[in-house]
């Protein structure tokens, strides 16, 4: 008897048919992971079997027995615990009041903190992550370490079901290893776990099942054993993916769009790099090496402490990100969700809300132009929606990273001269549009704009940088042309080997 079956479920939204008749069987002891595109309908079977979504059609079976999941609360009692794709964290508390919300230690009903604070602390060390801060605000901790924090308070109980969607996207490699290692004990004691997850190279590691969702249905399912990695992405996408390629563009003696001098501030110490036109410029680094930190401070999110930037060749002082876009520099951040949308509007008002005064000859805001625009961005990303007027909260998340993503996009009819910051700019993206959007970025530079993209992604640097400055603890630990690096000497810097490995005597 399986441990939990969803049996033909049916979800429609307003204009879309999110699941379509799927069937899906978690056994016990299994690591089954759920693939797809942006829109498939991964999250929304999530919702389902979390008791967050009701179902149009179907049923859930755990244990062979017929469950009804009206709330979420139901599924908690079932034994069944979810970490969403979107963070749902309480800001303004902390790690420990977070981890621990709703079943804190208290008498009297006196919340225990003494208590509260030491069952955190246990709970992150039998995950492995007893670093974690148990007092810090969440809202100042990094997108990792938010996710850690919901991640560990999803397996505060003993489940007999966990859910994840997406959970790695923003886990350092070091902090993903200790999540398997967690998410391999678990099954050991027989608890059934769904991995949802765009990274292949993660569901081969640890998925002992996988089943692919294209448009609501399940199109594959079976062993991994079962599969080649080669394949998977074909399945998924419903057609061959042409490799990604680019030539390495040497763009050293044109304009130099962006210029850092020994910049510093929090995070990140005596930074100098340059951007010239016509080039990607890729920045790796591990999570926590000071990048986004850095991107942040050049559009005057955050303060900088000492250095010079010049823009074009001029000193500018930006204090603020009107500032920055004044100025032609533009950051689409990291945490896009919570930084780059306003999400009660829908897709066209937050596609056009930089290009209003563009699209707008004479301060005359033109419907069509907008809408223009807006669709034009939306077939060029290939943004799932069913009209221009859907609310982007209803999005899936990756198509909501498209909009953030596309808004500049939409602007940016004159890109030349223009410098654009991308924080890890395809986290969240499925294999086909990752294709899509290496092509626009690309274009960019092709079109005569400055790319900073910051990534953590080793196939991604190589495909698009013509650059690439390795940051490690905040510094830049080396730099160099695309051909004089390979992905592993990337990572070796990243790391911190290599150093080590030319200090090593030689024999
Ligand atoms: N609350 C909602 N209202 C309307 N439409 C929705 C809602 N939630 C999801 N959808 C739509 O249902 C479809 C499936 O979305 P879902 O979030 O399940 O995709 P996903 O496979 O998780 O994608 P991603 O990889 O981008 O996270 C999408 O077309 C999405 O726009
Ligand atoms: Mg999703």
């Amino acid at each position: 008897m399986a441990l939990l079956e969803a049996r033909d479920i049916v979800k429609t939204y307003p204009g879309v048919r999110a699941l379509d008749h799927v069937d899906f069987t978690l056994e016990r002891a299994q690591i089954h992971a759920l693939v797809g595109m942006n829109g498939a309908g991964k999250s929304t079977l999530v919702k389902v079997i979390a008791g967050a979504e009701k179902p149009d059609h179907g049923s859930i079976f755990l244990d062979g027995q017929l469950v009804h999941l009206s709330h979420a609360r139901d599924a908690t009692q079932y034994g069944i615990v979810v970490v969403h794709q979107e963070r749902t964290l309480i800001r303004h508390l902390t790690v420990a009041e977070n981890i621990l919300l709703g079943i804190e230690p208290s008498q009297l009903g006196i919340i225990n903190s003494q208590l509260l604070r030491q069952r955190a602390r246990e709970l992150l060390e039998n995950l492995g992550i007893g670093d974690l801060d148990i007092d810090a605000d969440v809202e100042k901790l990094g997108a990792g370490k938010q996710q850690l924090v919901d991640i560990a308070r999803a397996l505060r109980t003993s489940p007999k079901v966990i859910v994840l969607d997406e959970p790695t996207a923003s886990l350092s490699a070091a902090e993903t290893e200790h999540l398997f290692d967690t998410l391999r004990r678990f099954k050991e004691r027989g608890v059934g776990i769904i991995f949802v997850s765009h990274h292949l190279d993660e569901v081969f590691e640890i998925a002992d099942h996988i089943t692919i969702l294209r448009d609501g249905k399940v199109v594959s399912s079976g062993p991994i054993s079962a599969y080649r990695p080669e394949d998977v992405p074909r399945l998924i996408v419903g057609h061959e993916i042409a490799a990604t390629t680019s030539d390495y563009v040497d763009a050293t003696g044109r304009p130099v769009l962006l210029e850092v001098r020994n910049l510093s501030g929090e995070g990140f110490y005596d930074v100098s790099l340059k951007v010239y036109a016509g080039e990607v410029v890729g920045l790796a680094g591990v999570v926590g090496a000071g990048r986004t930190e850095l991107l942040e401070s050049l559009v005057g999110y955050r303060d900088v402490r000492s250095g010079t930037t010049l823009v074009r060749g001029e000193p500018k002082r930006i204090r603020t990100p009107e500032q920055a876009i004044r100025n032609g520099l533009i950051l689409v951040p990291e945490k896009r969700m919570e930084k780059g949308l306003m999400m009660r509007l829908d897709v066209l008002e937050n596609l056009t809300v930089v290009c209003l005064p563009d699209c707008s000859p004479g301060g005359i805001v033109s419907e069509s132009g907008l809408r223009r625009a807006a669709s034009n961005v939306v077939k060029r990303l290939g943004i799932v929606t069913p009209s221009l007027r859907t609310n982007v909260g209803n999005l899936s998340g990756g198509n909501k990273q498209k909009v953030v993503f596309g808004k500049w996009l939409a602007v940016s009819e004159d890109v030349q001269g223009k410098v654009f910051l991308l924080d890890e700019p395809t986290e969240g993206i499925d294999v086909g549009a990752r294709a899509e959007m290496w092509n626009i970025i690309r274009g960019l530079a092709a079109q005569g704009a400055g790319v900073v993209v910051a990534t953590s992604d080793l196939e991604e640097l190589m495909v698009l940088a013509d650059r690439i400055y390795i940051m490690r603890a905040g510094r830049v630990v080396c730099s160099g042309r695309r051909p004089d690096f390979t992905q592993e000497t990337v990572l070796q810097h990243m790391l911190g080997a290599a150093e080590a490995a030319i200090a090593e005597p030689r024999l």
